[in-house]
Order: structure tokens, then C-alpha cells, then sequence
């Protein structure tokens, strides 16, 4: 069944972005899933004149791992409180020379290398078998209003790109990153799989903005890559996500 269009938008954000300051009239939502417990609260308010749901991928705290998200419970529950669009804000490292920190990127590809994850509705036994289209991962027409909506706010986001899902929570090695890169990968996190492919089996329209937070290992000049280093730039690139979001919900 498919669920009321009561929420305009769902907004998933990773690392570094727990809460969104701008929701006004905020409730919070705990809905029960037959996948099992969220990552923690949805909080349901209002932006723009539009109700907007917010969840942190990670929980508030930042306590769930990327392995240990359940993302089918997290977009049901989204589903279930009436969203059919999402845009999943993920924290990412750069690759490609377009992708240096503080960028933003709304990418049209993805490639997998997660393991051990449930990523599929059909996991339990009897469920329907789903083979869903996935040649464009991330919903066309939505990732072209995301892109217009930057546009008209003034937001720079680059078009395009290729997210590489890697499983976590260390960091790659540098051989990891060169095969991406070989790849055809502009951005690498661990949080883009299974979740674009489980929303495509809910039918729900998901893009994503990627927040480039550091280069990725061997591509910039450093030597390590430090947490406060990813925090701080995640902050610094999301003062732009809010007229984003208020441009998109016109
Ligand atoms: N690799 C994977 N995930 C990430 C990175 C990275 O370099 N930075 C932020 N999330």
C-alpha cells in the first residue's frame, strides 16, 4: 500500500548531521517495523510552511556503525510516516579532482563494495522476490529537482559522480581508494549501500547530496585522516544545506 503524501520530504543524515536546527513544531516518531528498530527518533516538524521528516542515520549520538544500521527499518518507518521522497545527506571522502572538501556532490552512480549487509526486502522466507530496475540508482526526476533547487538557491552542487559504498567503520587503505579509483569512483563512504537499493524497493524516490569531508586516503596531501577533520568540514559545508532545503520544499 502505498502511504499518504503527508510528508514532502524525508532528509537521512550521516555523520556529523544529527539533527536539522531549522524543523519548527517538532514532534518525534518511533514507529514499530517488521524489519525492527530504527536508529533512533524520526523527528517530524516544519519547514518552509512543509512537514519534513528528519533521522540520523547513525542515531543521535552517532552510536550505530554503517554495518549495523538497519536501513530497512529506518526508510520503512519514513515510508510508513507518509514519505515518499528522501534525500539521504552522506558523508563521504573524495576521489576524483572535482571532490575536494567542503564539496557538495549529488551523484547519478554507485557501485557496492559492502558485504554481510541485509540489503533486500526479500530476506525473510516467502517474501516476494523483487528484481527492481537499479541502472540509475538514484531517482532521476528527484535528483534533477534536488540539482534545480540548488541551482536556484545559489548553492553549488556538482552534477554527477560515482559513490563508492565500502563496508567500514575503518577508513580505506590507499590501495583501496587507487582500485576505486580505477573504478570509475569520484566519492567513497559507508553508508549509500543498501539503503539507495532498499528505497528503490520500497518505490520511494531517494538522491542523495554527498558532503565531501576529507580527502580520500592517498589523494590529498595528508597523511592521516582525523574525525575532527571530517566534523569540522561537514560543518563548515552544511551552513549551504538549509537554503537547499527551503528551495526544494517551494
Ligand atoms: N572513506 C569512507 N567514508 C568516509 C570517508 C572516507 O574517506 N570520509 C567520510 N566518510
Amino acid at each position: 500500500m502505498k502511504a499518504a503524501p503527508d510528508i514532502a520530504l524525508a532528509v537521512i543524515g550521516g555523520t556529523g548531521l544529527y539533527r536539522l536546527a531549522e524543523l519548527e513544531d517538532v514532534e518525534t516518531h518511533q514507529p514499530p517495523t517488521q524489519y525492527g528498530a530504527l536508529s533512533g527518533p524520526v523527528r517530524v516538524g516544519t519547514l518552509a510552511g512543509r512537514r519534513v521528516a528528519f533521522l540520523a542515520r547513525h542515531g543521535e549520538g552517532h552510536s550505530v556503525p554503517p554495518h549495523r544500521i538497519n536501513y530497512r527499518a529506518n526508510l520503512a518507518a519514513l515510508r510508513a510516516l507518509g514519505a515518499q521522497r528522501v534525500l539521504a545527506l552522506n558523508t563521504v571522502g573524495g576521489i576524483g579532482e572535482r571532490f575536494g572538501p567542503r564539496v557538495l556532490a549529488c551523484p547519478d552512480q554507485l557501485i557496492d563494495y559492502t558485504w554481510g549487509r541485509i540489503s533486500t526486502l526479500c530476506e525473510e522466507p516467502g517474501s516476494e522476490v523483487l528484481h527492481v530496475d537499479f541502472g540509475d540508482p538514484y531517482t532521476p526526476a528527484w535528483r534533477a529537482e534536488v540539482l534545480s533547487a540548488a541551482r536556484a538557491a545559489g548553492v553549488a552542487v556538482v552534477d554527477g559522480g560515482c559513490y563508492g559504498a565500502t563496508q567500514g567503520p575503518r577508513l580505506e587503505t590507499r590501495a583501496e581508494i587507487a582500485r576505486l579509483r580505477r573504478d570509475g569512483c569520484d566519492l567513497v563512504g559507508m553508508t549509500g549501500m543498501p539503503e539507495a537499493g532498499l528505497a528503490r524497493e520500497l518505490g520511494l524516490d531517494y538522491a542523495c547530496i554527498a558532503i565531501v569531508a576529507n580527502w580520500a586516503a592517498g589523494c590529498g596531501d595528508a597523511t592521516e585522516i582525523t574525525f575532527r577533520e571530517v566534523l569540522d568540514n561537514v560543518e563548515a559545508a552544511s551552513s549551504a544545506l538549509p537554503p537547499l532545503l527551503r528551495m526544494l520544499l517551494q
